[in-house]
């Protein structure tokens, strides 16, 4: 992991600048002078002494990749991180990034005149799937108001399994704004869905702590998981025939045991004459929490006690201490199920 790289004075660092940059300025389009690049946000570092590199969090819904040289955007990437315990993976350069920083500008430049020759520079990092994710947060430092470069490389690499994602990207510059880095993204990633990005520059940074947490609020992520399942969500799909029958399910012990099974397939059997359609769960479902005793009415799903076999109702029946109700099919769903036929079924939840 490559570690932030100081220069204890920021009058020193300032006139190194100022020296790379008399000629071949990096700042190109009006650009404002970049500050010095080293140490210009240590003030944002405060209270965070964690590693950047790659992190698996408790939160999967988000992931925050980035690339950093002098540890800057990695401090946003560690707080963005720490705010929603998610996973974060470092985009790094096959070849190191320079120490020296006239060195470091002529590598940087050399590699985005290759880019727009349609060659991207090689980078050790690759994501197989992105899926699991909510939103994926991009950060990256400004250079010569554009992406670094092995963001970029990034971007290219995987701009198929980031199609349809929502992307936040993030930045880090000395002083620009970060509108042609986000042009950038749009070609790079056509088809992803960007959200507001989010610019710190060397004279906000130090504003990270209140400022990340505001951007990521609007932006409607947090470390909360979403809210536990309801009581509507008990309710099950019985699919017949690619049709779907909807239920609406009791609050029991036996509706939920029932419900921790699914998804499963069965053929319910004919039961007594187009009466019922029956099978056997494997294991009986628990009866624990369950009141005993119904009068079923046609589409009722019920356990008969002795057998320990599911019966749904095609027809109104007799009332019996020894069948339990766990649910009822909605409208005139059963109407798929009567007959005296087997049915072959997939439970599955709504
Ligand atoms: C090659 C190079 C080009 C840069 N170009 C710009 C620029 O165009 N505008 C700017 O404001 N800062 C520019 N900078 C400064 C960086 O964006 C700034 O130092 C940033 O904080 C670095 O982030 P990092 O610590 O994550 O690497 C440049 C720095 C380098 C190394």
């Amino acid at each position: 992991m490559k570690k932030l790289f100081l220069i204890p004075l920021m009058l020193l660092a300032t006139l190194v600048f100022t020296s790379a940059c008399s000629e071949d300025d990096p700042i190109q389009d009006g650009q404002e002078q970049v500050t010095p690049e080293e140490d210009d946000g240590e003030e944002g570092n405060e209270g965070n002494n964690e590693e950047g590199g790659n992190m698996e969090g408790g939160n999967g819904r988000y992931l925050v990749l980035y690339c950093s040289r002098t540890g800057n955007t990695e401090r946003m990437a560690q707080t963005i991180q720490s705010t929603l315990d998610c996973d974060m993976i470092v985009v790094e350069p096959e070849t190191p990034y320079e120490d020296d920083y006239n060195a470091m500008l002529d590598w940087a430049q050399a590699e985005l005149d290759a880019i727009e020759q349609g060659n991207y520079p090689a980078i050790t990092t690759s994501v197989e799937s992105f899926d699991e994710y909510d939103i994926v947060f991009i950060g990256y430092p400004i250079w010569y108001s554009h992406i670094a470069t092995p963001m970029q490389a990034f971007l290219h690499n995987h701009a198929d399994l980031l199609a349809g994602k929502r992307i936040a990207l993030f930045a880090n510059s000395g002083s620009s704004g970060i509108g042609t880095s986000e042009r950038d993204a749009a070609t790079l990633v056509p088809d992803a869905v960007f959200e507001e990005s989010l610019l710190l520059t060397s004279s906000t940074l130090g504003n990270m702590a209140t400022r990340i947490p505001e951007w990521l609020e609007s932006l409607g992520a947090s470390r909360e998981e979403p809210d536990a399942p309801d009581a509507a969500s008990l309710n099950i799909n019985i699919i017949v025939d690619e049709q779907t029958i909807t239920t609406t399910m009791e609050d029991n012990g036996a509706a939920r045991d029932f419900l921790s099974r699914l998804p499963l397939e069965v053929t319910l059997e004919d039961y007594n004459n187009g009466t019922e359609k029956i099978f056997y769960p494997d294991p009986a479902l628990s009866l624990d929490d369950t009141p005993r005793g119904c009068e079923p009415k046609a589409g009722d799903i019920t356990i008969y006690e002795p057998w320990g076999n599911i019966a749904i109702f095609c027809r109104d029946w007799s009332e019996s201490s020894s069948l339990i109700k766990i649910g009822h099919i909605d409208g005139d769903g059963i109407s798929l199920l009567q007959g005296t036929e087997s049915v072959n079924v997939r439970f599955e939840r709504q």
